[in-house]
């Protein structure tokens, strides 16, 4: 069956379990670069990254032939939880420069056809927000307290939280408040930090404050928006307690289905009334979901086509290193997401997990989103991580549908995994008591020059994290000039993916090779192939389009942690 299967020609006539999609918008094939501006580029010298800094990379990154940017938050904030804090959705914080900065920003990407996509944060915002600040000063049961989740607590005196919801970032979610009469009193909710209480999703004045919000940002002509924590904004009525994980993940007992803070039906109305707002203007906005929701059929429900049009695929990016599971997950997904007619994506680091070229290099399936490596956990095999890094990134890149790169990928950065404690800011770390590091160490400034002080990421040579020494081999102006390095890599594979227009292709898969770990599928006239296993693999005699390594391929044979691209005509 393998040998009839190894010709051309019987590759081409495998059957898909996926075909093109009809309608060719943008985003159904989009390649979305995520910026973390306190760590990109800082122009103006104080060691935090900033929009000018961005407007100056523009042209390095349309190298990279990307659709869009995705900025993480840059609005005014106390930075408790690094700008996804709001204490004003409608400006620039001063650390990261001003509204003309922002505009400047979407003019020089415009002029290198690339969309600015902001960071939509309307789950919470910082105690700092003058609504927040007017709810602390109105009376229990007032229409200020409304906008937020106010509750009594429970026990003789209200002394214990109405119920025992945690937060992500640890310890319980509610934080109970001063009265203006300076009477100990009600308990607020915030799913994250202390500092991030949760808006009131079932008043009509939430609503029409976030409607305005989208407005300003699309005047101003932003792509879209990635909506931060997508799943939470309807809680269950009567806030029941909950005993499973504070994530909302499926775990044994807890199905995730049942996790009363996520996932609530009223909520794609919500969306729905987005939707119609983006779709007034011109330009095809979108909407992009952060939604950890599952199982993968359940989430499918936010890119309905009247909701989202994109939704990150978390159950992609949390596959371990094991063929058959990551075949699972492709199939899987690729099922659920043509059932409404909705493009994939795919993604496999943002600045909230381990990037994959640390995770890759573990031996075991490595933290939990958030948690972080630290000192005294599990070093990564760099080398290791990286080799399967690079094919990872390749076998994303032939998959169709959308994909979102982390900034820094693209040079195969790995976590900062030493990062004195003196330097952590992710409150994760501080509501753990350190038991949990948290993400600092995926948010660590780009190397941009190898020889500068802070590698040329600030102009003054400071960095508000560390960075460790081997940034200077990862350095842009390095791998520039190697033409085998990641960067390099990303570029010529991005380039590929364009030309042959693979976003926008099928998927069938050769035939199963469970015991040996290939993964291995033709998109249109591209065999792609991974090699997951311990041993080189036997391949078809094709033409090689490109491979994660120069060394990717022994005569005929794949290399473990390799992957190729070969032309089937
Ligand atoms: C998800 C964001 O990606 C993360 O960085 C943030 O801490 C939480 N939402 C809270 O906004």
């Amino acid at each position: 069956m393998v040998e009839q299967l190894t010709t051309a020609s019987s590759l081409a006539r495998l059957v898909p379990v996926h075909e093109p999609p009809a309608g060719r918008e943008w985003w159904r094939s989009s390649v979305i670069y995520q910026i973390y501006p306190r760590s990109f580029r800082d122009l103006r010298g104080d060691g935090v990254g900033d929009l000018p800094g961005i407007t100056a990379e523009i042209p390095a990154l349309a190298e990279l032939d990307i659709d869009a940017i995705w900025l993480s938050p840059f609005y005014r904030s106390p930075q408790k939880d690094a700008g996804y804090d709001v204490a004003d959705y409608c400006s620039v914080d001063p650390l990261f420069g001003t509204l003309e900065d922002f505009d400047a920003l979407v003019a020089e990407a415009s002029r290198h056809n690339i969309r600015i996509i902001v960071d939509l944060v309307p789950n919470h915002c910082s105690d700092q927000h003058p609504l927040f600040q007017k709810a602390l000063a109105s009376p229990a049961g007032s229409p200020e307290r409304d906008l937020f989740i106010f509750r009594d607590g429970t026990g003789d005196h209200g002394q214990n939280p109405p119920n025992n919801w945690q937060s992500h970032f640890g310890g319980p979610a509610w934080t109970r408040i001063t009265e203006p009469d300076g009477t100990p009193g009600q308990w607020y909710l915030h799913l994250f930090d202390t500092s991030q209480p949760d808006f009131n999703w079932d008043s009509p004045a939430v609503h029409a404050e976030f409607e305005k919000i989208l407005r300003f940002w699309l005047d101003r002509g932003v792509g879209g928006f990635r909506v931060d924590v997508a799943h939470a904004l309807i809680k269950k009525s009567g806030l029941p307690d909950w005993g499973g994980r504070a994530d909302g993940s499926s775990s044994e007992g807890f199905p995730g289905s049942d996790a009363p803070m996520f996932g609530q039906p009223g909520i794609h109305d919500i969306f729905r009334s987005w939707r119609k707002i983006l779709d007034s203007y011109d330009g095809d906005r979108v909407l992009c979901a952060e939604a950890t929701i599952d199982p993968i059929e359940r989430l499918s429900d936010w890119v309905r086509p009247d909701e989202m049009h994109q939704t990150f695929n978390f159950a992609y990016l949390h596959h371990p290193w094991h063929a058959p599971a990551l075949r699972h997950v492709i199939e899987s997904s690729l099922h659920a997401f043509d059932r409404v007619g909705a493009p994939t994506t795919w993604v496999l680091s943002n600045h909230d997990v381990v990037r994959h070229a640390s995770r890759f290099g573990l031996t075991g399936a490595g933290p939990r989103t958030g948690d972080g490596l630290g000192p005294q956990d599990e070093q990564p095999d760099l080398d290791l991580g990286l080799a399967r890094a690079r094919a990872a990134t390749m076998l994303m890149l032939a998959l169709p549908g959308g994909v979102y790169l982390y900034q820094g990928e693209e040079l195969g950065l790995p976590d900062h995994t030493m990062i004195p404690d003196e330097f952590r800011q992710d409150p994760t770390f501080h509501r753990t008591a350190g038991v949990r590091v948290g993400r600092d160490g995926n948010r660590v400034p780009l190397p941009w020059k190898a020889n500068l002080p802070s590698y040329g990421f600030s102009s003054t040579g400071e960095s508000w994290l560390p960075q460790p020494p081997i940034w200077g081999r990862h350095s842009r102006d390095i791998e520039q000039r190697n033409p085998d390095s990641t960067l390099n890599l990303y570029r010529r594979a991005l380039d590929l993916r364009r030309e042959l227009d693979l976003g926008n292709g099928s998927l069938a898969w050769w035939p199963e090779h469970d015991d040996d770990g290939l993964v291995a599928f033709v998109n249109g006239g591209v065999l792609v192939a991974m090699n997951m296993g311990d041993a080189p693999v036997q391949l078809p005699d094709l033409p090689r389009l490109m491979g994660s390594s120069p060394d990717a391929l022994e005569g005929a044979r794949l290399r473990p942690n390799r992957t190729v691209w070969m032309r089937l005509g």
